[in-house]
């Protein structure tokens, strides 16, 4: 009996042995049978050689995507084939395959790459997220929002935010005028928004501990945090969406995203109830009836490029209007796209200033005579339009410092370029701040120099050079809105005070 037993537990042992084996054996065959399809994916692209399952995260990991991107465009040329993870993707700093991309073949390339585990509710609606139709329809339904006409009226509120900083300003004693900007510049961008978007007056540049600037640092410190939380969401979406969805990781704070997700809901319903109405974003997207007659005079008066009267023609036969989630979720973005990236500008302008004495003075004297020219103490939107050499210091700190390093577009089908095949699903990266730091287009890229930005120097480059707002249909929506907010700001400050550099400046 004691015999048969062993006999049959050995026989158990061994059969199991032969599973474990047999799985084993599979799952190599898989990795070897996957990593050799990635090495032969890329035809006639040249590129790193991927490791298994990793594919050149190593790269990405040790270096950061700015090394990185820098160190395969240096290699390898213009054009880059590699795996982040799993994940199929092209790198290019070459022109006319990005003009290609983003603007002319822009149909192939609609959607961007979507990190599942990020894009959860509400953030799946968000106009970033959104894919195709879905994309198409909210994104001209939200583009009556920003149009020139509504940022005018809104300009209005943004001055009296500005003038709210300044006020500040002026009341901070002498001996603790050597202070870091960032907290005021960031005060500012989050009231900027609070009013533009919702019609409230938040007072974050005069309180640091408001709220709502805590719970949106909370959220912000996910994405500048550098962590492997983020590396598991680029490179391994479908086990950081398990992860996520079984409370197992969190990646932006529960508690913050509920708050703005409550705040902004009671906001929606005292607007549809008529208890308000104000020109802001929240308004303009739940007055669907104008939305066709805005879309069509914004098409007669266009000043947009061909490419944006295109996307306009598109949407002709708009049906849809946005759900409370949509504009739920849209409100939120605003706050989220608009806060950090306006913020750090306004920042790294300052220390540009500070750092270039010369820039600064030009600037005030630009200034100074639109100022004596309209004859008030006070800018609109008209006089700052005016101002062409702080559109020069904006867009070289752009430059220099872009809020996105780089972005992307997915291959909805099979594309050739060149003789270059991209397949349906490769990503297309554009890496913003290696072309910006491109020694070929910007001679001495360290260095910081407006007048890249005059008449002349824009002349002599692609507008593709230049991609702070990315390009093409899908660019950044609030770029006229967070420049007419940059210099609202920006000329009344300048004409009360200059940057300085202190002991603490870094020098970089
Ligand atoms: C200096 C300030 C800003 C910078 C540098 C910036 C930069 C960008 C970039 C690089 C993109 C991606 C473009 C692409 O894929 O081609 C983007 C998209 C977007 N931005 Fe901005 N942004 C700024 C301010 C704002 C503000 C103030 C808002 C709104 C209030 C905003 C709303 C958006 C939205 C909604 C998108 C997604 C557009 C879509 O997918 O259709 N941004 N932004």
């Amino acid at each position: 009996m004691q015999n048969n037993w062993s006999n049959y537990l050995g026989e158990l042992i061994s059969e199991k042995r032969y599973l474990v084996g047999a799985v084993t054996a599979i799952l190599f065959f898989k990795i070897f049978k996957n990593w050799l399809e990635k090495i032969l994916f890329f035809k006639n692209v040249p590129g790193p050689i991927p490791l298994p399952v990793l594919g050149n995260l190593h790269n990405v990991m040790m270096k950061g995507f700015v090394e990185s991107d820098y160190q395969l465009i240096k290699k390898y040329g213009r054009i880059v084939g590699y795996f982040e993870g799993s994940t199929p993707v092209i790198l290019t700093t070459d022109f006319q395959l990005i003009k290609n991309v983003l603007i002319k073949d822009f149909n192939y390339f609609i959607n961007r790459r979507v990190i599942e585990s990020l894009a959860l509710k509400p953030a799946d609606k968000f106009l970033t997220n959104l894919k195709d139709e879905e994309w198409k329809n909210a994104r001209t339904i939200v583009t009556t929002a920003f149009s020139s006409g509504k940022i005018k009226l809104m300009s209005k509120h943004i001055a009296d935010c500005s003038e709210a900083l300044v006020n500040l300003l002026d009341n901070i004693p002498d001996e603790e005028r050597k202070t870091d900007m960032n907290r005021f510049f960031s005060g500012y961008s989050l009231d900027v928004i609070s009013s533009c978007c919702f019609g409230i007056s938040t007072n974050s540049a005069s309180d640091p501990e408001n709220e709502m600037l805590i719970h949106l640092s909370r959220i912000f410190q996910f994405f500048t945090s550098g962590n492997l939380k983020v590396m598991l969401a680029f490179f391994f979406p479908k086990f950081s969406k398990f992860f996520v969805e079984n409370n197992l990781i969190e990646f932006f704070p529960g508690t913050s995203m509920n708050f703005f997700k409550n705040f902004i809901d009671k906001i929606i319903e005292s607007r549809k109830n008529k208890q308000e109405k104000r020109n802001d974003f929240i308004q303009a997207m739940l007055e669907h009836e104008e939305i066709k007659s805005i879309l069509e005079n914004e098409m007669k008066n266009s000043e947009n490029t061909s490419e944006d009267s295109k996307f306009f023609k598109w949407n002709k036969n708009l049906k849809k209007t946005l759900t409370n989630e949509e504009i739920l979720a849209q409100s939120m973005l605003f706050m989220f796209a608009g806060y950090e990236t306006t913020s750090q500008t306004l920042c790294f302008i300052a220390y540009n200033l500070a750092m270039n004495p010369s820039c600064q003075d030009k600037l005030f004297d630009e200034i100074e005579t639109i100022l004596k020219i309209i004859i008030r103490e006070k800018f609109d939107y008209d006089s700052v339009i005016e101002m062409k050499f702080m559109d020069q210091v904006i867009n070289e700190t752009l430059r220099m410092y872009p809020g996105a390093v780089r972005f992307d577009r997915v291959a909805r089908q099979d594309y050739e370029f060149n003789g270059i095949k991209i397949k349906k699903g490769t990503v297309v990266t554009v890496p913003v701040r290696s072309i910006h730091y491109d020694a070929e287009i910007y001679p001495d890229p360290y260095e910081f120099k407006p007048e890249r930005f005059d008449g002349k120097g824009k002349k002599n480059r692609e507008n593709v050079c230049f991609l702070p707002f990315g390009a093409g249909p899908r660019s950044c929506l609030g770029m006229r809105f967070a420049i007419i907010e940059i210099k609202l700001l920006l000329s009344l400050i300048l004409s009360k005070y200059r940057f300085e550099k202190f002991e603490k400046t870094p020098v970089s």
